[in-house]
């Protein structure tokens, strides 16, 4: 079984070890454009000698952002400030990718009222339930994929994340919960995973056969009624075949019913609770690493100390992806690559940085020189 620090091939890129930065939204975008501050996190983070960094979500349309200083990828203009990201990534010998996303139903808005779309009206947010997408919008969105997975390889990144996970407008559409159409983009397997396939298509096209295109994808969601881990196993084998070059397995950690002027709907989030439960996606993404030859990626508090390296010895995953753990210290790669786990200073899973990303920049209860740095920002001209 391989060791954490073992490179692996991954189409064209040389990945130096299985650690991953996972995509974590840091609210350092201005006006949707990348910050002199965002590239300069992303490359501390690149010093820290990660296997592959992925980079944030970045919305394909600017209606469809998942928050409000939400990195953007729908025009050209917006190219130049994600070159600097990409740029700073590669300058450390580190592959780049991009994270593209539409939020279909769970959109970020300001005002609670205003129109969201997805498959079918099955709200997700507070507001009005979204509404059913036409033919016409489905064939927009797809394009608007391809679109911006073009602009990210004018911009330099080394490989394209399509975001099919967390609720957002590809995963709404594979799971039956959110998916409750009876024509062609709905019903079956097939016809959930019709959306996700037409995507994988259409960018491709732009990409090219060479270029390395990964996927986000469940592979389990605790969600009653959600997507089964049958269907994961059964979507992650279409990827596959549409040439899909790496699987990236998260999941939905948890799920409540909210409640908005008397109506209710489903909260979901991608973290597992906190507690006992790290590593819980695991043996669900084990289950995807059977069925397919791609490498797949596993997530989910693999910063406990041992879990990552017990998760490759288990065959559940070929790579593993760190995300808060990183927000609490930066170094936490290059601490567990050199045999210095007792040092990282550990995340407490007190969540202010997703709490924190919903106003505006990152913060985090561990790691405070966020904190500073985001005084000094808000002190100096922009
Ligand atoms: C602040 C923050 C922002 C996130 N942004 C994204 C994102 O842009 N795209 C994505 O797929 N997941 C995002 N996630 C989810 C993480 O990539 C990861 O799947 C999740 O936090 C579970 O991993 P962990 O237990 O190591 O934190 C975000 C998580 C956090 C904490």
């Amino acid at each position: 079984m391989p060791r954490l620090s073992d490179p692996l091939q991954v189409k064209g890129l040389r990945l130096r070890n299985r650690l991953v930065m996972a995509p974590m939204v840091t609210g350092f975008a201005e006006d949707h454009r990348a910050s002199p501050r965002q590239a300069a996190w992303y490359a501390d983070h690149a010093r820290a000698g990660a296997g592959m960094i992925i980079v944030e979500s970045c919305a394909i349309v600017p209606d469809a952002l998942l928050l409000p200083r939400l990195l953007g990828i729908w025009e050209d203009a917006q190219i130049p400030g994600l070159a600097r990201i990409a740029d700073a990534i590669r300058a450390e010998g580190i592959p780049a990718i991009l994270q593209i996303v539409h939020g279909g139903a769970r959109s970020w808005r300001e005002d609670l009222s205003l129109e969201r779309v997805g498959p079918s009206p099955v709200p997700l947010m507070p507001g009005p339930a979204p509404r059913a997408m036409t033919e016409a919008d489905i064939e927009a969105a797809i394009a608007a994929f391809a679109r911006a997975a073009r602009r990210a390889v004018e911009a330099g990144f080394d490989g394209v994340e399509l975001h099919g996970a967390h609720y957002y407008l590809i995963s709404e559409f594979l799971s039956p919960y959110t998916n409750r159409r009876t024509d062609c983009w709905g019903g079956d397997r097939e016809g959930r995973s019709r959306m996700g396939r037409e995507v994988v298509r259409a960018v491709r096209r732009e990409v090219g056969a060479g270029f390395p295109l990964l996927c986000r994808m469940h592979a389990v969601e605790f969600v009653e009624g959600g997507m089964s881990s049958e269907d994961s196993v059964y979507f992650a084998g279409v990827l596959e075949k549409e040439g899909v070059d790496l699987i990236d397995a998260s999941g939905i950690g948890t799920s409540s019913q909210g409640n908005w002027e008397g109506r209710t709907f489903l909260n979901t989030s991608s973290v597992l609770p906190k507690g006992d439960n790290a590593g819980a996606f695991a043996p669900f993404t084990g289950k995807i690493r059977n069925a397919v030859h791609v490498p797949v990626i596993a997530v989910g508090k693999m910063g406990k100390p041992g879990l990552a390296q017990d998760v490759l010895d288990q065959g559940q995953a070929d790579l593993i992806a760190l995300a808060r753990q990183l927000i609490a210290d930066p170094q936490a790669i290059r601490k567990i690559l050199d045999g210095r786990e007792e040092e990282i200073e550990r995340c407490q899973e007190c969540n202010l940085c997703f709490s924190s990303i919903r106003q505006g920049a990152l913060r985090c209860g561990v790691n405070h020189s966020l904190e500073e740095e985001s005084f000094e920002t808000e002190r100096s001209p922009r």
